[in-house]
């Protein structure tokens, strides 16, 4: 016996590599497929961002500010905080604690459809708006702040960027995936003393337990931006209507551990914790040129005075659906 193992040896260990082979892809085939495996893009998006890594199309000066405008979306705060090497302008948050992974994140509030959507009119000025007009919007609410030159090199760095990130994405299209996920209305009103409950158990640890955030060691940027308070989105910002806060921390809160398609909130927490942090202190902005047209304004607009004859509070917090209603009652006549 042991004399033909050893003279076959080869021929045996042949064999049981073919066995082992074999075994494994049984096992693949048997074991139960279950959920798919995490890839960089959810299944449920639509937009691929494109690549410094593989766009060898994009070169020389147009290259650089492309990755320059990056870096200031990611790390605003070095160029334009309170210790900016620009220019101190804004409250010390970057642009991308609110548009993720430099606005690629599918569902994370991206910037796909910016470039080929605008110029266009919106209604809270009433006027046909520029890209940098969008975008000075940001610096001067969610950043509460000012915005820089339209010619400055900064400037032209961020539309840079913002071209190329939409550069496959047609005029009209929107890719599954862009802006805020717009989430179901509840029948009651969005609950800041439940919203407070959600926030010291989800939030605190990172946002502090007064919104404040928590500034990183080098004392320049955020680890934790703030949520209220001096340093945060004023009261003229997005985020300061609950339904796009709401959208935004179902899909991407608490950091890390969130995503679209498997959310940690659910539609009622989402509006509850809105409702709370929304009713803390925070900056407030000059509103009174917004919504020249006032039958216009969003329903979750907190600032009257309004023509369909519910109140502030209401419209504020809810609940939406009468309001939503008699809209579309009013739109109609
Ligand atoms: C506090 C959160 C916050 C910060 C910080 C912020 N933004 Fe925004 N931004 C928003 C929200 C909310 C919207 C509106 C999304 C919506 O209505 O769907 C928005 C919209 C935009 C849009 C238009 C997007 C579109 O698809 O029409 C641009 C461009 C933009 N922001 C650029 C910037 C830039 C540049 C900065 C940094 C200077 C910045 N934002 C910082 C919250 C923020
Ligand atoms: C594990 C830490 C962590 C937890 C927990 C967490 N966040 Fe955040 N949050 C972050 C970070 C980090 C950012 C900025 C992301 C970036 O810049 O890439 C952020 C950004 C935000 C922003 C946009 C920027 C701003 O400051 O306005 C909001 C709104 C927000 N979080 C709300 C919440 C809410 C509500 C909860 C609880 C449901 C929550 N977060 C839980 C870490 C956290």
């Amino acid at each position: 016996m042991w004399k033909h193992i050893k003279s076959n040896w080869q021929l045996i260990i042949i064999i049981i590599v073919i066995v082992i082979v074999a075994l494994t892809e049984i096992m693949k085939a048997i074991k139960p497929s279950g959920k798919q495996a995490f890839t960089a893009m959810p299944e449920d998006s639509t937009w691929i961002p494109p690549s410094l890594f593989t766009d060898n199309l994009l070169e020389g000066e147009e290259r650089e500010m492309v990755i320059y405008g990056e870096d200031i979306i990611a790390n605003t705060s070095r160029y334009f905080g309170p210790h900016g090497s620009v220019a101190p302008i804004t409250n010390g948050m970057n642009c991308q604690n609110c548009h993720l992974i430099a606005g690629k994140k599918s569902w994370g509030n991206n910037y796909s459809v910016v470039f080929s959507s605008y110029p266009k009119f919106r209604d809270r000025s009433g006027a046909t708006e520029t890209v940098y007009k969008r975008v000075s919007d940001c610096f001067e609410r969610s950043l509460n702040g000012t915005a820089p030159d339209s010619t400055s090199r900064e400037y032209k760095a961020i539309y840079s960027y913002i071209k190329w990130l939409g550069k496959d994405v047609k005029k009209g299209e929107k890719p599954v995936g862009s802006g805020i996920e717009k989430i179901l209305y509840m029948d009651r009103a969005a609950d800041p003393i439940k919203g407070k409950g959600i926030y010291t158990a989800q939030c605190q640890s990172c946002h502090g337990a007064n919104g404040e955030g928590q500034l990183s060691l080098n004392g320049i940027s955020y680890e934790y931006p703030p949520l209220w308070g001096p340093h945060s989105y004023n009261d003229g910002a997005g985020l300061y209507r609950l339904s796009n806060f709401a959208g935004y921390v179902k899909s991407n809160m608490p950091f890390n551990q969130t995503t679209h398609s498997n959310p940690k909130l659910s539609n009622e927490e989402a509006w509850d914790v809105a409702a709370y942090v929304n009713s803390q202190p925070r900056p407030k902005k000059d509103l009174s040129k917004d919504w020249p047209d006032i039958s216009k304004k969003p329903f979750d607009h907190p600032f009257g005075p309004y023509t369909d004859g519910f109140n502030e509070t209401q419209h504020k917090y809810g609940p939406y659906k009468p309001i939503i209603a008699k809209k579309e009652e009013l739109t109609k006549k």
